[in-house]
């Protein structure tokens, strides 16, 4: 077992700054979940953690060790990469057991885990077939399989159910997270997917252009957003922002005015007030706006209003009796409102 400590790590590529000085600790057996839009510098962390990558300036930590300058055969690291390989002319079965034949590990221990790692990842139907003979998605199980049966401390996985379909990633994504609650090897996962990153994180650093922009419990995350980028990517759909300004005794912008009972920050002073579309609810004499768009969803409906400019989305119970064009009030929950300086989009505290 294993923590893992970034410190300060600095990765230039050519004239591109990959990481900008990221600091990240994960704990003995922790699901850390990197997450962050494409070319954020996911994959180049995770790389510099396994040693594919020498970091610029910064050190790596693994257990009690410094691993900077080690190579990747001797940092004691399992990995899943974003553009998995799986080798052409070995079975599943071959595969799935390659790291395994490579440490010298005893035959029969060896089918017992590649049996293991079959099954855990619905593999055990495949395990004579060659790669050619699978879909891309089995293939790619067959990647996480052969890293799985590592008994490495260290778990690297570099979105490794993107190749599944839906359901499947339904399933993997559970399956993964059970599996990590019975061996607890530290984690590091990297994906773009915010679900994904919500249900499977014990905690999620949440990474913008080279940085850590916020780390954190998924829940507390998705609660206290510390910036509007953050409030933006967690969440289905994004949280609201309403740009205005702190007038007497309350909040006003293009079309709308909201008294408060805590009004925040200097008069004058320009806020955004973030809400979730689940703290908002239709009616009861709130703020006037206009219906855009109704999507009924199964369990609720999704109600897109417009509040001057700023469209607005409300979560509503399925059977919410509102059309477009219609006019309507708003209301939000005021103490689920979250408050972010509307030049820098850092949040104010709470
Ligand atoms: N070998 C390389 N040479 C030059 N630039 C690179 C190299 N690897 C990554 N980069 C750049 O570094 C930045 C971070 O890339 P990285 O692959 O870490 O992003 P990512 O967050 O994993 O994105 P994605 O979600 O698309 O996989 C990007 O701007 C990318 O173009
Ligand atoms: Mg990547």
């Amino acid at each position: 077992m294993a923590a893992i400590g970034i410190d300060k790590a600095t990765k230039i590529f050519g004239r591109t700054a990959a990481l900008k000085g990221v600091s990240l600790d994960i704990r003995d057996g922790e699901f850390m979940v990197l997450l962050g839009p494409s070319g954020c510098g996911k994959t180049t962390l995770l790389r510099c953690v396994a040693g594919l990558e020498q970091v610029d300036a910064g050190r790596v930590r693994i257990g009690d060790r410094d691993v900077t300058d080690l190579a990747p055969r001797d940092r004691n690291i399992a990995m899943v990469f974003q553009s998995y390989a799986v080798f052409p002319h070995m079975t599943v079965a071959g595969n799935i057991g390659f790291g395994l034949r490579m440490r010298r590990v005893p035959r029969p221990d060896i089918q017992q885990r590649v049996r293991q790692g079959a099954e855990l990842l619905g593999l055990v139907s495949f395990l004579d077939r060659y790669p050619a003979q699978l879909s891309g998605g089995q293939r790619q199980r067959v990647a996480v399989a052969r890293a799985l049966v590592m008994d490495a401390p260290v778990l690297l996985m570099d979105e490794p159910l993107s190749n599944l379909d839906a359901l499947l990633r339904l399933q993997a994504r559970a399956d993964l997270k059970r599996l990590h609650k019975e061996v607890k090897r530290t984690t590091i996962y990297v994906t773009h997917d915010q679900v994904e990153a919500m249900s499977m994180g014990d905690r999620i650093a949440v990474m913008r252009d080279g940085a850590i922009e916020q780390i954190g419990a998924p829940m507390e995350i998705y609660d206290n957003p510390a910036s509007q980028f953050v409030g933006g990517f967690i969440g289905s759909p994004p949280m609201n922002f309403l740009r205005g300004a702190v007038r007497d005794g309350g909040f006003a912008g293009d079309g709308f005015s909201v008294p408060l009972s805590r009004p925040r920050g200097e008069q004058g002073r320009e806020l955004l007030l973030g809400v979730r579309a689940e703290h908002i609810v239709i009616g009861g004499g709130g703020i006037p706006a206009k219906v855009l768009v109704v999507e009924p969803l199964g369990s609720h409906a999704l109600v897109t209003a417009v509040v001057g400019k700023t469209a607005v989305k409300v979560q509503a119970p399925v059977d919410v009796a509102v059309k477009p064009d219609q006019a309507i009030s708003l209301r939000f929950d005021e103490s689920r409102v979250r408050w972010m300086d509307a030049g820098s989009g850092t949040a104010l505290p709470n």
